[in-house]
């Protein structure tokens, strides 16, 4: 058996196939467009492998995803890929519409067709193609679709109205429902998880933790937008990558799970704490504290104040629970970065991300 994920060379679908190839013998098959946010380089430990077959192409290219569920037979498609980053959704919203809405749509219409011609469990000849019965469709979500929380109110609960503020929360919105739709009228077997802030190795560096971090060492202002104090609510990677996992294996149909780490913070102390972090394990010549690079700026149109998950449902159905606490898995991350100097510079990097995408040309199917 096989399974198929979109968004495979991004933070959290990188972290995801990096996981999984480590952790069983099931192949992999990594569509991916590569945009700016997605990157070889995080899966160079897995060029030539023999369970990892990668892709370059856009989810919203119908033909070409029939041929690859025609030609792999995937068991399950995981749906990572995606326009991620909030700040260019105010910028330029038509990516977030086109991928998120348009692309979502389209990768579920060829996945319906390829669903429908899978045979019935009985009919199945034994161990040649994943049967209708068990084949899963895991779109991988967020918790901005549910808006924004008052200090007094209680954590997001799948039961939640959506109301989400921001372009790309209401594309994400936009694809949940979807989904939800394919289910209901088509019976496509799906699975929802809408997560929390994830941070760990190859986040890119223009989300808080990663930019801190690498403005920080090059000696740059950390902008913390308006006063600092909006809240979110923090997982480690690869804790999502093992809810996700989890959810895949034991997910009711049709059924959303909140993923979450119950670690809310305020911005300006995920900024300290970055700062001590790195003032303890990179100290600078002069002595001064990173922090003294803390600049506050113009607030981002919209802000959502405050984000927080409850993540009961999964913890009770499921048995899920994170491995990292925020204190190792923020000690971890900002290691990571400062032994990771030529990644950052790579992705940021234009010329070697055409460059990288033509070593690949041969390897894609
Ligand atoms: P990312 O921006 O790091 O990666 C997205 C990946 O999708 C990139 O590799 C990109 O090249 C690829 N991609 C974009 N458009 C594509 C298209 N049309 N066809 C094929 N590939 C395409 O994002 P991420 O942070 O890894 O997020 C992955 C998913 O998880 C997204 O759906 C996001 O909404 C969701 N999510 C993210 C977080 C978070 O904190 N980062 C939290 C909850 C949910
Ligand atoms: O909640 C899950 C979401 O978390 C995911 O769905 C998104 O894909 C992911 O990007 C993330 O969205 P946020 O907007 O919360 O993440 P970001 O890292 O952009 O910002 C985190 C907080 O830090 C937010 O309140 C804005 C603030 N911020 C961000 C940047 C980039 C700053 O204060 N300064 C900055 O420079």
């Amino acid at each position: 058996m096989t399974i198929l994920v979109t968004g495979g060379a991004g933070f959290i679908g990188g972290n995801f196939v990096l996981d999984w190839i480590a952790g069983c013998d099931e192949p992999v098959v990594n569509l991916d467009k590569l945009t700016y946010a997605g990157n070889l380089e995080t899966l160079a430990s897995l060029q030539g492998h023999p369970r990892h077959t990668f892709v370059q192409g856009d989810i919203g290219d119908r033909a070409l995803v029939e041929r690859l569920l025609a030609q792999h037979q995937p068991r399950a498609v995981i749906n990572f890929a995606a326009e991620s980053h909030v700040d260019r959704s105010i910028h330029g919203p038509g990516d977030f519409i086109e991928t998120n809405i348009v692309g979502t749509y389209k990768l579920l219409e060829a996945v319906r067709g390829y669903w429908s011609g899978l045979p019935l469990g009985e009919d199945r000849a034994q161990g040649r193609a994943p049967a209708q019965d068990s084949f899963r469709f895991l779109h991988v979500s967020t918790d901005e679709v549910y808006g924004s929380l008052s200090p007094a109110d209680p954590a997001f609960a799948e039961t939640n109205r959506y109301e989400p503020n921001s372009p790309y929360s209401a594309s994400k919105a936009a694809s949940d429902h979807l989904v939800r739709a394919w289910h209901h009228t088509y019976g496509l077997p799906v699975l929802t998880t809408n997560c929390s802030n994830n941070y760990g190795p190859y986040h890119f560096p223009e989300k808080l933790i990663p930019l801190m971090i690498v403005n920080a060492l090059t000696g740059k202002p950390l902008p913390v937008y308006g006063d600092g104090m909006q809240i979110r609510d923090w997982l480690y990677v690869k804790d999502h990558c093992s809810a996700i996992r989890r959810v895949l294996q034991a997910g009711r149909l049709g059924e959303t799970y909140n993923v979450g780490g119950w670690n809310e913070k305020p911005n300006i102390e995920i900024v300290k704490t970055v700062c001590a972090l790195l003032d303890e394990l990179r100290p600078k010549a002069d002595g001064s504290s990173y922090a003294a690079q803390i600049s506050y700026v113009t607030d981002r149109p919209g802000h959502d104040r405050r984000y927080a998950i409850d993540a009961r449902k999964i913890e009770r159905e499921l048995g899920w629970k994170p491995a990292e606490t925020f204190e190792s898995g923020i000690r971890k991350t900002v290691q990571w970065y400062l032994d990771n100097p030529e990644w950052v510079a790579n992705v940021q990097s234009g010329a070697y991300r055409e460059w990288v995408s033509k070593q690949y040309e041969g390897s894609a199917a």
